[in-house]
């Protein structure tokens, strides 16, 4: 039986959606010519798990401590997805990397 994802919980997880894909594509050969990325979504009880599989990069995802400083203009985007994932991390494939977000509403 498909339960329905409640509101807040959609609108957070277009966020993670958004800071993910975005990341894929700046951060990663995903983003040059021929590129792709992809996204993978499951929906569970209690969070929704967000992921995506990029074509890999020489950096690795990190929570920037910088990001903390008021006049930043980047580097929050882990932060944010932090802050509203109960758990996430990145795991090393043959090529590229998945990196995943388990996403929980504001009434979790
Ligand atoms: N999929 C990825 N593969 C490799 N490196 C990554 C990936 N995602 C993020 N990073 C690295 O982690 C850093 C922090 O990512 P984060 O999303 O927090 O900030 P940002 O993308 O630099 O800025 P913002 O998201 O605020 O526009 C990036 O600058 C990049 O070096
Ligand atoms: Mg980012």
């Amino acid at each position: 039986m498909i339960k329905k994802v409640p509101e807040d919980l959609v609108t957070t997880v277009e966020l993670v959606v958004s800071e993910l894909c975005t990341n894929a594509v700046e951060h990663t050969a995903s983003g040059e010519e021929d590129g792709h990325f992809v996204l993978e979504l499951e929906a569970h009880p209690e969070h929704v798990r967000v992921a995506v599989i990029d074509l890999g990069a020489k950096t690795d995802p990190v929570v920037r401590d910088e990001a903390v400083s008021a006049d930043a203009v980047s580097g929050r985007g882990l932060l944010i997805v932090d802050a509203v994932s109960k758990a996430w991390g990145t795991e090393p494939l043959r090529v590229g990397r998945r990196v995943w977000a388990d996403v929980v509403g504001a009434s979790v």
